[in-house]
C-alpha cells in the first residue's frame, strides 16, 4: 500500500548561496545539534509511523474531483535553510495545491507591488469565517479580509501584472515552480472540475469588483485563480516552497533569489493570521508556526531560519485542513524545536 512505502532522501550539508557578484557558489555550513540529520530523519520517521494508520477526516468533496483521490497517500518531506532534504512515506504521489497557493500569488503580488498593496487592498485581518463566505465580504466590504481566503485570494490573483491572461499565468507557474525548484504542472482533471463548479467563487470575486477591490475582469481572475490551485505538487515541492520562505525568500536548494528578505515576514504574518483559516488561532497556539493549508490535503509550515515542512494527506476535519498533516507536522516541528516563539532565556549579567 501507498502509506507503507519509505523513501529516504538525505542531501549533502551544502548551500547554494548568490553572493553580491551574482554568482552562486557552494559551502558547507555546520548543522545546528537540532537539525542534524539523525534527528530530522528519526522525527520524521516517528510522525509517520505514529499517524500512518489514522482514520480520521474525508476527502474535500465539493470539488468532485478531489472525493477520488487516494485517501491512504501520506508524505512528508523538510527541507532546512541551507538545503538538506529528508523526505518520509509517500512523496511520489502529487495533489492539487489548492490553497497553499494563495502564499505564492501573495509573495508575488507584494514583490511587485510593495507589501502596503495586500495591507491597503483585502487587508490583513482574520475574518472569523470559512474560507469562502459571501457573509465575510459583505460584512467588511471586501477590506478587512486576508490573501489566504478565496475573496482576498482571488484579488491578489487580479493584482498580477500583465498585458493578457496568458502572460500572468505563466509569471504565477513560473513563480511557484521557482518555490518548489522543478517545472510545475497543472492537474487538468481537477482544473476542469473545480471549473464546471466554482460558481460561489465567481460570485465572490464579482462582489470584490463591485466594491473595487479586483480592478480587472473578475471571472478572468476567478478563472486564472482555479488554475493556480490546480498546480500538481508532491509533498518535496511543497517543503521545498516552505523551506524558501524559511530561507529569506531564496531557495534553498536552487540558490535562486524569488523575494526580497525584507518581504518575507509581512507573508509569514498573514499565513500565521489565516492560513488554517478558523482553527489558525489553534495552529499557532501548538506549533507556533506560519502554515497554510489546501483541500487538496497539503499543508506546508515555516520554521523562519531554520526548515520548511511539508504534509499530503487528503482527509480534511471541519475546518479543511489535513487530519493527519497536522499532526505530523506539529509532532515533528516540537521534536526539532521548530517553535520561533520558544527560547531560552539569556542568564543575566
Ligand atoms: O477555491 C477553492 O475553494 C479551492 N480551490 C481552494 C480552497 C482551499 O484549498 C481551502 N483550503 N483549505
Amino acid at each position: 500500500m501507498i502509506f507503507n512505502r519509505r523513501i529516504s532522501v538525505v542531501a549533502t550539508a551544502t548551500a547554494l548561496v548568490t553572493l553580491a557578484c551574482g554568482a552562486p557558489v557552494a559551502f558547507a555550513k555546520k548543522e545546528p545539534e537540532a537539525l542534524s540529520a539523525a534527528n530530522i530523519q528519526a522525527a520524521l520517521e516517528a510522525a509517520h509511523a505514529r499517524y500512518k494508520d489514522l482514520e480520521e477526516g474525508a476527502n474535500a468533496d465539493y470539488i468532485p474531483a478531489l472525493a477520488k483521490v487516494d485517501p491512504k497517500i501520506f508524505g512528508i518531506a523538510l527541507v532546512t535553510v541551507d538545503g538538506r532534504v529528508y523526505t518520509q512515506g509517500d512523496v511520489a504521489s502529487e495533489v492539487s495545491i489548492q490553497s497553499i497557493s494563495k502564499v505564492f500569488t501573495m509573495a508575488k503580488v507584494i514583490e511587485e507591488q510593495g507589501v502596503g498593496a495586500i495591507a491597503g487592498n483585502m487587508g490583513v485581518d482574520a475574518t472569523g469565517q470559512v474560507f469562502n463566505s459571501i457573509v465575510a465580504v459583505e460584512q467588511y466590504k471586501g477590506a478587512e479580509m486576508n490573501a489566504m481566503v478565496n475573496p482576498g485570494a482571488i484579488t491578489a490573483t487580479s493584482m498580477v501584472a500583465g498585458a493578457t491572461r496568458d502572460e500572468i499565468w505563466a509569471k504565477i507557474l513560473g513563480y511557484y515552480s521557482d518555490f518548489a525548484g522543478r517545472p510545475l504542472g497543472v492537474n487538468q482533471e481537477v482544473f476542469k472540475s473545480e471549473s464546471e463548479t466554482n460558481q460561489r467563487n465567481q460570485a465572490i470575486a464579482m462582489l470584490m469588483h463591485a466594491y473595487g477591490r479586483i480592478k480587472t475582469d473578475p471571472l478572468r481572475a476567478t478563472d486564472i485563480y482555479t488554475e493556480q490551485c490546480s498546480v500538481s505538487v508532491n509533498a518535496r515541492d511543497l517543503a521545498t516552497m516552505a523551506a524558501t520562505l524559511a530561507n529569506g525568500g531564496t531557495n534553498p536548494v536552487t540558490g535562486k533569489v524569488l523575494m526580497k528578505a525584507e518581504n518575507v515576514p509581512e507573508v509569514l504574518a498573514v499565513m500565521a493570521t489565516a492560513g488554517m483559516y478558523d482553527d489558525s488561532g489553534k495552529w499557532l497556539y501548538l506549533t507556533g508556526l506560519p502554515a497554510k493549508s489546501g483541500v487538496g490535503g497539503g499543508i506546508i509550515a515555516v520554521s523562519p531560519g531554520k526548515f520548511g515542512i511539508a504534509v499530503i494527506s487528503p482527509p480534511l476535519d471541519a475546518a479543511g485542513n489535513s487530519v493527519k498533516a497536522q499532526k505530523a507536522i506539529a509532532a515533528v516541528s516540537n521534536a526539532l524545536g521548530g517553535n520561533p516563539y520558544a527560547v531560552t532565556p539569556a542568564r543575566p549579567r
